[in-house]
């Protein structure tokens, strides 16, 4: 037989899901490490999706999504973020963000091109720059609050970077950036010709008031793929369903990639989509205040037991640095749910950069994250008791 793909076979399984099967050998533990809000759908989008059932609306759509779909997509973008993307030319609906940051970079990339990624990084980004031809690029942010700055962006493009790779509010890190922020990186594409994929899944769980696209920055449209989705903002991650919006000559290209991939998203997730753009506006407030405050008691609790920090600007991540335990990434993960029946993402399953560190999920019930800060207290004071 021949040799399977190289690439594919080069490709881990994600070091999240490598850790969430070990835990589920701890049926007792308190698990922080779930990637998904905990509430439930909104119950008037659940209701639609059984009436697109009832009346039959089972079947392929266009491509690009349902009309209805686009339009309303086209104003909710349009109304929260100062979007403004054709919803016949510019706006495709695909299978959640995964399925729309894979047909931008294969509509985009070649063998050989580089891709920008700041890194510690969510792990969805590099096996489909590497699955395209291309070279995945980690950029250091450790220094710099987790975020990409003027200075690291000029200091790792190079005549081959064809993608930077922008996630606001960001996975693992929850940092998001300010307008001034992406100023300083627009100053610097300005006289490249890089193109910028900025994933704004988390949007709507965004704490300050006042998220911006970077592609509303003058001159930036152009250039700019913008990635949403209503996995986090209405607690939808198994419907899959996501957005690309992008210039039209863009998304033409995408879109011959997502029909040769899925035809469609799914007819019934998209009626209930349509729902929940339609009338759910407001859907993800109660949890946007939840994860705050749950992102306070995890600061809070993290700064006492003199755990390094970065304050998370959004999502329901934080990122501690556990390196002054002694232990590695994975070894500190392992003890602490093993020891103390809590889990844990290990830094590591988030790109080199991310070794010393752990990813929490504040995701959850308030009494549920307090227990597990408890554990994980009382476990870090007996490591350094030891060290
Ligand atoms: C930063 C980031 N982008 C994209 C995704 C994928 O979202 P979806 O479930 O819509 O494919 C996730 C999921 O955790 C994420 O954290």
């Amino acid at each position: 037989m021949h040799q399977l793909n190289p690439v594919t076979e080069q490709i881990q399984i994600s070091g999240i899901r490598r850790f969430t099967d070990l835990v589920a050998k701890y049926p007792d533990a308190l698990s922080l490490t779930i990637g998904q809000p905990h509430w439930p759908t909104p119950q008037h989008v659940k209701e639609a999706a059984m009436a697109a059932i009832e009346k039959g609306y089972t079947t392929y759509t266009p491509n690009r999504g349902l009309p209805a779909l686009l339009q309303a997509a086209h104003a909710y973008y349009g109304t929260k973020f100062d979007l403004d993307y054709h919803p016949e030319k510019e706006i495709l609906v695909t299978a959640g963000a995964t399925h729309a940051l894979d047909i931008s970079l294969r509509a985009l990339l070649e063998p050989g091109d580089e891709v920008l990624i700041p890194g510690p990084a969510y792990p969805g980004y590099e096996p489909i720059v590497l699955l395209a031809g291309a070279k995945p690029v980690y950029i250091d942010t450790r220094a710099d609050g987790f975020k990409v700055t003027s200075k690291t962006l000029q200091a790792n493009i190079t005549r081959r970077t064809k993608v930077l790779v922008l996630p606001s509010p960001a996975n693992p890190t929850g940092v998001a950036y300010t307008r001034e922020e992406l100023e300083a990186l627009a100053a610097v594409l300005q006289s490249t010709g890089v193109y910028v994929i900025t994933d704004e899944i988390y949007s709507e769980l965004h704490f300050a008031d006042g998220h911006v696209s970077f592609a509303t920055l003058p001159g930036m449209r152009s250039r700019t793929i913008v990635i949403h989705g209503l996995s986090k903002s209405h607690s939808m991650t198994g419907w899959r369903i996501g957005f690309v919006l992008a210039p039209a000559e863009i998304a033409q290209q995408m879109v011959k990639v997502l029909q040769y991939s899925i035809s469609c998203a799914s007819s019934i997730s998209q009626y209930a989509a349509l729902e929940a753009l339609s009338h759910g506006q407001r859907d993800a407030e109660p949890m946007r205040e939840q994860y705050r405050q749950n992102r306070d008691m995890v600061v809070r609790a993290l700064t006492e037991m003199g755990l390094e920090v970065v304050v998370p600007d959004g999502a329901f991540y934080a990122f501690p640095d556990v390196s002054t335990t002694g232990q590695s990434s994975q070894a500190f993960a392992q003890a602490l749910l093993h020891e103390a029946r809590v889990a844990v993402v290990p830094g590591d399953a988030f790109s080199a950069l991310g070794e010393g560190y752990i990813r929490l999920s504040y995701a959850c019930e308030e009494q549920k994250l307090e227990a597990a800060l408890a554990r994980i207290g009382q476990y870090v004071a007996r490591r350094t008791a030891q060290a």
